[in-house]
């Protein structure tokens, strides 16, 4: 894919995540284990009140904001996707918070200065991105000595991503380009960070999972309703067997929701 390909894409993808469906489907943080896998994330890397902290695909801010509150830090979240952008300025200014700042960007060509940073995270968005590798290079550019990364992702056995799943719908859930377990291990490695924690939340898939089963009725309302755009009308037919799909693979661990924790040498 040359650059122009690339923007369209990310485009495409902060389109998918701004839609009314992914609101409707994963609410405002578009992340298994929602703001409590959040804050656990903020503790595995020892967010200390007055640090600096950058979320990467910060998407609607929800993480940001939570993190600024809880930590008492600064936070400063790129995006790419300008409608979540402003979605997230308009929740700092309505809950009047002064720690969490947003910019759209691409967090893959990071608009951050360099060293600045005690920590930096990115939840289910690693998985997306074009180039990681050069992705987790910067990252550990805009790290301190000391400072950490802390990542969550969608984990997938290589060679498992189903048929049915390949196009729009595994993108919307982060699985078409997403790693397994040593891959993301083996990322944060290779890009010059120490991995100081591993750790398997993939019971907060089968989480969701409960929750679209019971929003099944309240999809059905929407899609008679709001006449969705092309592609997403497809993906709430297929629904139901997909999440059985998806339990299954969760269960035969294809399929997973992981933390990982890496730390650049001191
Ligand atoms: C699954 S959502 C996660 C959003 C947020 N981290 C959360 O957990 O609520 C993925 C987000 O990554 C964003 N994204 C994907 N590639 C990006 C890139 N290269 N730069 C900035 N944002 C990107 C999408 O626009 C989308 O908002």
């Amino acid at each position: 894919m040359n650059l122009t390909e690339q923007a369209a894409a990310k485009a495409c993808c902060a389109d998918l995540y701004q839609s009314d469906l992914a609101r409707l489907v994963f609410g405002d943080t578009l992340h298994p284990g929602g703001l409590g896998l959040t804050n656990r994330l903020g503790r595995l890397m020892a967010i200390h009140p007055g640090d600096w902290v950058a979320d990467l695909a910060s998407g609607r801010g929800s993480s940001a904001l939570a993190m600024s509150r809880v930590f008492h830090c600064n936070v400063i979240g790129v995006e790419f996707g300008a409608t979540a952008v402003t979605q997230a300025r308009d929740s700092a200014l309505e809950s009047n918070a002064s720690g969490a700042c947003f910019v759209r960007g691409d967090a893959e060509y990071i608009p951050l200065r360099a060293g600045r940073f005690d920590a930096v995270f990115s939840e289910c968005s690693i998985s997306l991105f074009s180039d990681k590798p050069a992705a987790v290079r910067q990252i550990a550019d805009l790290l301190r000595p000391g400072g950490r990364f802390g990542l969550s992702d969608v984990a997938l056995a290589t060679g498992s991503l189903p048929s049915e799943l390949d196009g729009t719908l595994g993108q919307l859930l982060c699985m078409t380009n997403a790693l397994d377990v040593p891959g993301y291990q083996e990322l944060l490695q290779d890009g010059g960070l120490d991995l100081v924690h591993s750790e398997d939340a993939s019971g907060e898939i089968i989480k969701i999972l409960d929750d679209v089963e019971n929003k099944m009725g309240a999809l059905r309302a929407w899609q008679s309703l709001a006449r969705p755009p092309d592609g997403q009308d497809e993906m709430l037919d297929k629904a139901p067997l997909l999440v059985s799909r998806l339990r299954q693979m969760v269960q035969d661990g294809e399929l997973g929701y992981w933390l990982f924790v890496g730390q650049k040498p001191g």
